[in-house]
């Protein structure tokens, strides 16, 4: 089984925000996730465990609302003391591999992860890393001291992917503070491979990297954002037995609402308005409900596939607004925590969404109690 460490209990310094730079907003959605996206998109990491400085673990949760995570542990006052605590959260489930990664960078280029754990067959560890192409110069006080030469000379990226027991057995063996954990496996003389980097890797680490990665996210030749809407409208059927979900909130009512998954009307007409948005089909093309494995699903996972094709496309979500369409239950009470709930989900601010209710005057099938309905519409800022 491989784990990964999503390492994001710094302080960000050099950033030099209120708030540290994991928490900073990449395309409107907080740089930790955008991160945390990236780990699981390569589908076989199969715990993913967040550190985060004291007291911000409530918050590391919500911002990672719906991705699979366990919950955040509390790191160190040193990178190398943060990775330690998640190696002791993850001992229990004793993974084989486990990818360390810096929750500063968002962006993890297509093959690394393969790469790397195909490099995990033969060494104890692997890193992504790039050559040094630029002359490289020794210096003090401003004035240069030799010229060092660059051949051999890489810089190493996360995430670095390494044998579980042998990464941990190198945080117990070490005295000294290493910069990375592929130091540490160098200490006890482990072969650790390099496999190729990417420049579109970067680590957050001033204000203008952020602004660089955002533009590094437009498709090559796009230079602007365009606005574009998506509309989404669902229906289900109202039955005796069934929970009623709206919005990811579970309300108390008699009825539930009938369907082949969780049957949150209002999580999938959102979902719809975003693909419209984006011009990619519907909910059924991507989920399609012939699949036995969505029977019951919570809805929430399907958001969230909605705002990684989002995020993949180097768009932005600028709101969305969520019409219930109903008799009962009455939705006023429930409105507040049904924003919430889907704003975590897709890891926006509230402010981005809003829902509200309206009946039909007692026509028609939501007038007669049959179902609900939900029409949703969002707006989004899409690369041309
Ligand atoms: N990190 C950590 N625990 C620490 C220090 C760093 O988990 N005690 C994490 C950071 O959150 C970041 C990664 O390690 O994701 C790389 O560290 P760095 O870029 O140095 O981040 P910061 O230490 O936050 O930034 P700065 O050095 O500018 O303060
Ligand atoms: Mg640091």
């Amino acid at each position: 089984m491989i784990a990964a460490l999503l390492l994001a209990a710094g302080r960000g310094e050099r950033f030099g925000a209120p708030e540290p730079k994991q928490y900073a907003r990449l395309l409107g959605r907080p740089v930790l996730r955008v991160a945390a996206e990236a780990l699981l998109a390569d589908g076989r990491i199969e715990a993913l465990q967040p550190v985060c400085a004291a007291g911000e673990e409530a918050r590391v949760a919500a911002m990672l609302e719906g991705l699979p995570h366990l919950p955040p542990v509390t790191g160190g006052a040193t990178r190398q003391a943060s990775v330690k605590a998640g190696l002791a959260a993850l001992a229990s489930l004793h993974p084989s591999g486990v990818l360390v990664h810096d929750a500063a960078r968002p962006v993890i280029p297509d093959g690394t992860i393969p790469a790397l754990l195909a490099a995990l067959e033969q060494h104890a560890g692997a890193i992504p890393a790039q050559p040094v192409s630029d002359t490289l110069k020794r210096g003090a006080e401003g004035v240069i001291g030799e010229t060092v030469p660059r051949a051999g000379l890489f810089r190493a990226q996360t995430p670095q992917a390494f044998r579980f027991d042998t990464l941990r057995a190198a945080h117990e063996a070490s005295t000294a503070e290493a910069t990375d954990d592929a130091q540490l496996l160098e200490w006890i003389g482990e072969s650790v491979a390099l496999v190729p980097g990417h420049e579109s890797n970067v680590k957050i680490t001033f204000p203008e990297d952020l602004a660089r990665v955002e533009s590094n996210l437009l498709p090559l030749g796009s230079s602007r954002l365009l606005p574009r809407i998506g509309t989404g409208f669902d229906v289900h059927r109202l039955v005796p037995g069934r929970a009623l979900i709206l919005c990811g909130v579970t309300i108390p009512h008699e009825l539930g609402l009938d369907g082949h998954s969780d049957a949150d009307v209002g999580i999938h007409a959102l979902c719809d308005a975003i693909y419209g948005a984006l011009a990619e089909g519907d909910i059924g093309r991507h989920f399609p409900p012939s699949q036995m494995k969505w029977r019951d699903a919570d809805s929430a996972q399907f958001l969230v596939h909605a705002m990684e094709r989002v995020a993949a496309r180097g768009a932005m979500l600028v709101n969305a607004d969520v019409t219930l369409i109903c008799e009962q239950p009455k939705i006023g009470p429930h409105a507040a925590e049904m924003m919430a709930r889907l704003a975590a989900i897709m890891g926006v601010d509230i402010g981005r969404i809003g829902v509200k209710a309206t009946t039909t005057e007692r026509l028609g099938f939501p007038g007669r109690g049959e179902g609900i309905a939900c029409q949703a519409a969002v707006s989004l800022m899409v690369p041309d």
